[in-house]
């Protein structure tokens, strides 16, 4: 064998070797329960859409539920897990998490309809369902269709303290969010492209208090925004009272978001940081200014989102109940 010819195989084996830890793909794939299941994809479908027709709340719950899940722990549905005596589960974790209880209901609701099913029962995992039903949401809410794959299996722990240090807060700064990130295999542009998740729902006011109302209320905040949002939130306003996250179009998964950031309108730091700084600030405009661009995007980083920690047979399992380790 030649000396460049080496060197070609010595490169092509760095370039898997690196690429490996997020390239679980091999482990997933668009067609797993083809045979286990064939009609899987239809039946969370209408479960899911059944579940949108009672309340509203299901597309945004139900997406911020399979972010939360991907990142502690991997995508291992360990976050519909309930606390017992004897263990404290990720979802009663005192980062004060705030899930809506509609997303948790949601993948419930699809499991129940998925076992209904004698050919299915007890072979789809509680992982695969909500990465199924967080397509179909944002479908719901008017964003892209993509394929997902499959073939997670369900994770053996969920624990309150793993919880600790692994989500974003709505303070941090675009080094903190990119750090974060790329420890789950995301690039910035990743990043930038699952903050549009934050064109639907909706935000309790606590999470906001630290921007409007510190002095000088913070600067990239537009004025006439940073009004309306003391307004809508009260200094000492009940803890419960929540709010649209997209002052624009709060029900529908669009660009809207990025075009907000463009007038200082993001909600969090988090959010108007995106814009604020240089680094980040060419993407956003790219998304504002052509939807396609983010919806593209949006699927590559969301499909990345779901090879996070995948769980294979050896250290996972199928669940009966998906709130029952
Ligand atoms: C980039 C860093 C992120 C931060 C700091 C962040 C933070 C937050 C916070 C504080 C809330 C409000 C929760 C509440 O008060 O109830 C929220 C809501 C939400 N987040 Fe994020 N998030 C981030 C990224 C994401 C990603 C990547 C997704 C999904 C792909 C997502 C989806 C959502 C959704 C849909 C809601 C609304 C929930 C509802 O209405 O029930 N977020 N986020
Ligand atoms: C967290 O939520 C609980 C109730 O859901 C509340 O009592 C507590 O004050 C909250 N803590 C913070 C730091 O917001
Ligand atoms: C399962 O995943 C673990 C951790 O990623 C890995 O070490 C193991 O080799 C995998 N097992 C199989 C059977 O693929």
């Amino acid at each position: 064998m030649g000396r460049l010819n080496l060197k070609l195989m010595w490169s092509l084996t760095l370039i898997s070797l690196c690429l490996y830890p997020y390239h679980v793909s091999g482990v997933l794939s668009t067609n797993h329960y083809a045979n286990i299941c064939p009609n899987l994809e239809t039946i969370v479908r209408q479960a899911v859409q059944k579940k949108f027709q009672q309340t509203f709340v299901t597309i945004p719950s139900t997406l911020r539920l399979f972010f939360h899940d991907c990142f502690v722990q991997g995508c291992d549905a360990s976050v519909m897990i309930a606390s017992t005596a004897n263990n404290k589960a990720e979802k009663d974790s005192s980062d004060n998490l705030s899930l809506a209880g509609d997303g948790f209901d949601t993948v419930i609701k699809a499991k129940a309809a998925v076992d209904a099913v004698p050919q299915c029962r007890n072979k789809v995992s509680c992982a695969d369902i909500l990465a199924l039903a967080t397509r179909d949401v944002v479908a719901l809410g008017g964003g892209p269709s993509y394929s997902v794959e499959l073939g997670r299996f369900d994770g053996l722990v969920s624990r309150a303290s793993d919880v600790t240090g692994r989500l974003p807060q709505p303070e941090f700064k675009l080094n903190q969010l990119n750090t974060l990130f790329a420890s789950n295999g995301l690039t910035q542009t990743d990043m930038v492209a699952l903050s549009g998740a934050h064109t639907l729902g909706f935000s309790h006011c606590d999470r906001l208090s630290s921007r409007i109302y510190s002095t000088p209320v913070d600067p990239s905040l537009n004025k006439q925004y940073a009004t309306q949002l003391q307004q809508m939130c009260p200094r000492n306003v009940d803890p419960r009272i929540a709010i649209n996250m997209d002052p624009t179009t709060s029900k529908t998964f669009d660009n809207v978001y990025y075009k907000n950031l463009q007038q200082g309108k993001g909600l969090f730091t988090s959010d108007q940081i995106l814009f604020t700084d240089q680094r980040s600030r060419a993407t956003v405009n790219s998304f504002a200014s052509n939807s396609n661009v983010f919806n593209q995007n949006f699927i590559t980083a969301i499909t990345k989102l779901g090879r996070v920690g995948v769980k294979n047979a050896s250290n996972g399992k199928i669940r009966t109940d998906c709130s029952v380790l």
